[in-house]
């Protein structure tokens, strides 16, 4: 059976096929993306930070202000960015160089956005007030959200 959160996740998912159909401006999709993913899921703060050239600056986003540029490689985004890969970080305090843009934030997951040439070039932030927000059902579905902007 569906736990609630996967069954929440699925709706959006779908909500965001259909809300992204045609638009092509990148800004405008991260935009409604996260403003989506936040109103549904309520989490303390949804982004997305981008690619331009050799670091990741702020993006559209909802939430309290952030830091606005990361190098690569540097806190949970550019680790996620340098590694390819979706990072769940339970408990912030216990990853090395964790980028604290918020004291309030507790746990966060990253999730690479890859472009059609295969790059990433984006990456959606997300943290929560509480420690282990984030699980395998996050993951997945927000991995599917992130699918959805490949190219845009
Ligand atoms: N904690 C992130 C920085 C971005 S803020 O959480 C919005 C990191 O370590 O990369």
């Amino acid at each position: 059976m569906m736990t609630e959160k996967a069954e929440k996740y699925r709706l959006l998912v779908n909500q965001i096929q259909a809300l992204i159909a045609g638009e092509t401006d990148s800004v405008a999709v991260m935009a409604n993306v996260c403003a989506a993913i936040h109103e549904t899921m309520h989490f303390f703060w949804t982004g997305f930070y981008r690619v331009q050239k050799d670091e990741l600056v702020l993006g559209p986003f909802q939430g309290p202000v952030a830091c606005m540029h990361i190098a690569f490689g540097r806190g949970v985004c550019g680790t996620a960015w340098k590694e390819r890969q979706t990072i769940v970080v339970p408990d912030v305090e216990q990853f090395p160089g964790h980028i604290a843009c918020s004291s309030l934030s507790r746990s966060e997951i990253v999730v690479p956005v890859f472009g059609a040439d295969g790059e990433v070039c984006a990456v959606l932030d997300i943290d929560s007030r509480d420690l282990a927000t984030f699980d395998d059902t996050d993951a997945h579905y927000l991995e599917a959200i992130c699918r959805l902007l490949r190219g845009v």
